[in-house]
């Protein structure tokens, strides 16, 4: 098995999808610039894996720092390119910090695939491309509609770099997957979601109020046109969006790819309102949530589910973890976390 890396390998997603690439044979680095994330979190990598991940710890937006790290890896089999600013509601505050950075990076990413002959790239985009959808539930052919917030248009433009750089570079293959909403930790909770400023995703801030972190979460609207007037989500457990990785990674490896740009999305395929998933932590856990319902969040997206059948026919993928798995493995991560140095 080849030499994997993993931009943005410390953070939530990253640290999960190193774990199973591991756990399937791969060598992996991570190139993570530590602005968002801490590299102790690959010591719980190593605790649940016994691999070492080194961390090289820089700013993609420096191509000749990034270029450094391929000319000391000659062997690098293929690239998972996580690393971005995600927050939706700072790229609204901070555009140009997010173009820049976000699309900057990616190209220094493709200048180095393209130059060191890197078979195979796997880029992370967002159901957040879909914007509003009209249509549920969404499929790869659902067009991209009008994105919510500047983090939602850099992961737009993203996609349309990467068809253009496949157009011109056919040796290179790349895997364009949009995940809907990743949550929940590895089941040793020796890993998990650890934002490194006041979570803002749904489950860690159930989390937070539930540990005490936060004496209280607001629900963001129960006026929707949705079953119970609350926000729709498709959840994703992340050890399946992590394998998902992996399965494109051995698809592309297998050469089944039909274009040298395939694009997948990464749901459950079934939809999860805000109250359900309040509702599926009290169950799950026994802990009484203290929550509002406040006012609508703008930008919000009313009710978004993938339909999920390309990857699960062509990457030979499942998504297996339910809404309760999530808040299960959030929970016992949030409860154990304290106990390792990268925890906190
Ligand atoms: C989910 C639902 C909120 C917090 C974003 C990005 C997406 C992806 C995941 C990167 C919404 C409601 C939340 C709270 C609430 N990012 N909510 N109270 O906005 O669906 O997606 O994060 O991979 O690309 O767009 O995720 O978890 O913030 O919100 O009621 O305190 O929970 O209104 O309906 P979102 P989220």
């Amino acid at each position: 098995m080849g030499k994997i890396v993993v931009t943005g390998g410390c953070g939530y997603i990253g640290s999960h999808t190193a774990v199973d690439l591991i756990e399937n044979g791969y060598d992996v680095i991570s190139i993570d610039s530590n602005i968002r994330s801490k590299a102790s979190i690959l010591e719980g990598v190593k605790s649940i894996t016994g691999k070492e991940v080194k961390n090289y710890q820089v700013d993609l937006t420096d191509y000749e720092a990034t270029k450094a790290v391929f000319e000391a890896h000659p062997d690098i089999e293929g690239v998972i390119h996580f690393a971005a600013l995600k927050s939706v509601g700072e790229s609204v505050e901070k555009p140009l910090l997010y173009h820049r950075n976000n699309n900057e990076s990616l190209v220094n990413i493709l200048r180095c695939i393209r130059d060191y002959n890197v078979p195979n790239f796997i880029f992370s985009s967002s159901c957040t491309v879909y914007g509003n959808p009209e249509k549920l539930p969404v499929t790869e052919k659902t067009p991209m509609g009008t994105a919510e917030s500047a983090y939602g248009r850099t992961k737009q433009i993203a996609e349309f770099i990467i068809q253009d750089f496949a157009r011109a570079n056919t040796a290179n293959n790349s895997v364009i997957l949009r995940y809907f909403n990743p949550a929940g930790a590895h089941p040793t909770a020796l890993i998990g979601e650890a934002p490194l400023f006041r979570a803002v995703n749904l489950v860690p801030v159930i989390t937070d109020t539930a540990s005490g972190k936060r004496d209280k979460m607001m629900v963001f609207g129960d006026d929707y046109d949705t079953r119970d007037g609350s926000c729709l989500r498709d959840y994703i457990y992340i050890m399946d969006l992590a394998n998902a990785h992996v399965k494109a990674l051995q698809f592309l490896e297998k050469n089944n790819n039909e274009t040298n740009c395939e694009v997948f999305n990464l749901g459950n395929g079934s939809g999860t309102t805000v109250l359900e998933a309040v509702y599926a932590f009290e169950k799950v856990t026994g802990i009484k949530l203290n929550y509002e319902i406040g006012p609508r969040r703008p930008g919000d997206v009313v009710k978004i589910y993938a339909d999920n059948k390309k990857a699960v026919e062509k990457l030979d993928w499942q998504s297996k973890g339910t809404i309760e798995d999530i808040m299960k493995t959030a929970w016992d991560w949030e409860q154990n976390r304290k106990n390792y140095s990268y925890g906190e």
